[in-house]
């Protein structure tokens, strides 16, 4: 089997080079050269645990390689793979699908035999069908099913934990138009080796699937803002969500994953895919209130945030120190994107707050982002003259600080946990005021 995969983003670096580790011949192609030659140098484009050595591996294996030229790449491949960026658009919050469909149609042109397009990059529904009629439209001679076939099999991976979720899904879905069988035989033939390890391939219609990925990632922040909301209940209560996540979560039919109370959700994802999604529904009449309500308690909540920080410093953040640690949207990923400390940062600094900051993989990202604050060069360093230090992001290294040189970094005595990564008894033993998420402070 050969593929090609348009666009080195996130999905499309993954991806290829997770086929091609099943065996595939992958060539990974991107416009920007640069991009190209750094990858060709072993440099990855994004932080992603692992990326680097499985990439290395598969190149020196000859199994990989990567291309700015897409005419040459798609030449005799089964099947190729559009994984280019889709923001979203400034102004109405739809996805920007242009970058899709001029992969689409240069796909078309340079055409020279049967083809599988297969759209990784998450879409709005109706967008596979749309792929179809650009490529007809480029192409007035290739014909649907026989010269190529239009598939969505979109992504659901994990920042951080990508290649294992590529690896060891959950699920597959893979959605094709009516009659597209040698779509769904080039597919299989491609996910051979997860039906060993007995992972479903599940297949469906086109639109299907592509509903299917919005859903997913919908259901999964609202799922995030319900228990974020019963963390607000809890405090007011004085009940522990730690517990009440854990006293629902057992019950199968709610499951214990993404019930982890926090400062709101981020990510180049779930923020893009709930506002496409209201649009999408709103735009087809069948509005779906409930995301609308997730995306709203969602920004608010962000904000809330610094409010918090102020309270625990007794109402006034003026000429207050903050010590803050992480600043990525989750750990073992540098992406800055949507992430709760762009909402908190601005807002500390305008309540009168200085803030000296470090991320373990972030810090280049948020330097282009956050200006008026210190970057540090390691935890303690972040907590020099401190007089509250904030967690914001549940790195592994932060959740077993030395103590002692915690007190001797920072004057102050005060701990805003916006994770709840540490136990709030142990914590007052050390000598600080804790606040935490959705439990007695
Ligand atoms: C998400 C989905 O989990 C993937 O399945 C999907 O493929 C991906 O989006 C995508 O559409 O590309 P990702 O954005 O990498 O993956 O990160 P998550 O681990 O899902 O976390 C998203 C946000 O939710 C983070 O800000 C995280 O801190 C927050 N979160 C997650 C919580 O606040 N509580 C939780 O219990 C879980």
């Amino acid at each position: 089997m050969r593929i090609a995969v348009i666009g080195t983003g996130y999905v499309g670096l993954v991806s290829g080079a997770c086929f091609s580790e099943f065996g595939t011949s992958v060539v990974c192609v991107d416009k920007d050269a640069s991009k190209i030659e750094r990858i060709n140098r072993g440099e990855m484009p994004i932080y992603e645990p692992g990326l680097d050595d499985l990439v290395a591996r598969n190149v020196k294996e000859g199994r990989l390689e990567f291309s700015t030229d897409l005419a040459a790449s798609v030449k005799g491949v089964d099947a190729v793979f559009i994984a280019v960026g889709t923001p979203s658009r400034r102004g109405d919050g739809h996805a920007d699908l242009s970058y899709v469909f001029a992969a689409a149609e240069e796909i078309a042109k340079a055409l020279d035999g049967y083809a599988a397009i297969v759209t990784k990059s998450t879409v709005p529904v109706g967008t596979g069908r749309k792929v179809a009629e650009v490529v007809m439209k480029a192409r007035p001679d290739l014909e649907l099913g026989r010269d190529f076939d239009v598939v969505s099999n979109p992504e659901f991976l994990r920042e951080g934990s990508a290649i294992e979720d590529f690896m060891r899904p959950d699920r597959v879905v893979v959605g094709t138009l009516d009659g597209a069988t040698r779509g769904r035989e080039v597919m299989r033939a491609l996910y051979r080796p997860l039906a060993l390890i007995e992972k479903p391939v599940l297949f469906t219609a086109l639109e299907t699937a592509e509903v299917i990925k919005y859903a997913a990632n919908c259901f999964l922040a609202t799922k995030i803002t319900f228990i974020n909301e019963m963390a607000n209940l809890c405090e007011q209560v004085g009940a522990d969500v730690q517990d009440v996540a854990k006293g629902i979560g057992l019950d199968n039919r709610i499951g214990n994953k993404f019930l982890h109370a926090g400062p709101g959700y981020g990510g180049s994802c779930f923020p893009k895919d709930c506002l496409a999604l209201v649009k999408t529904a709103r735009d087809a009449g069948a509005p779906i209130r409930i995301v609308e309500s997730v995306i709203e308690v969602n920004e608010g909540r962000k904000v809330d945030m610094a409010r918090r920080i102020v309270d625990a410093l007794g109402g006034d953040a003026k000429g207050k120190r903050v010590g803050l640690l992480g600043l990525t949207f989750k750990p073992n990923t540098d992406d800055m994107r949507d992430s709760p400390s762009l909402a908190i940062v601005p807002a500390l600094l305008e309540a009168g707050a200085s803030i000296r900051a470090y991320d373990p993989e972030g810090m280049h990202e948020a330097q282009k982002l956050l200006s008026g604050i210190e970057y540090a060069a390691d935890a303690y360093d972040a907590l020099k003259d401190a007089d509250v230090l904030v967690f914001c992001t549940e790195w592994n290294q932060f959740r077993s600080l030395d103590w002692t040189r915690v007190r001797q970094a920072m004057p102050g005595r005060i701990i805003v946990d916006l994770r709840n990564i540490y136990d709030p008894t142990r914590v007052a033993r050390e000598g600080f005021t804790y606040h935490s998420i959705g439990r007695k402070a």
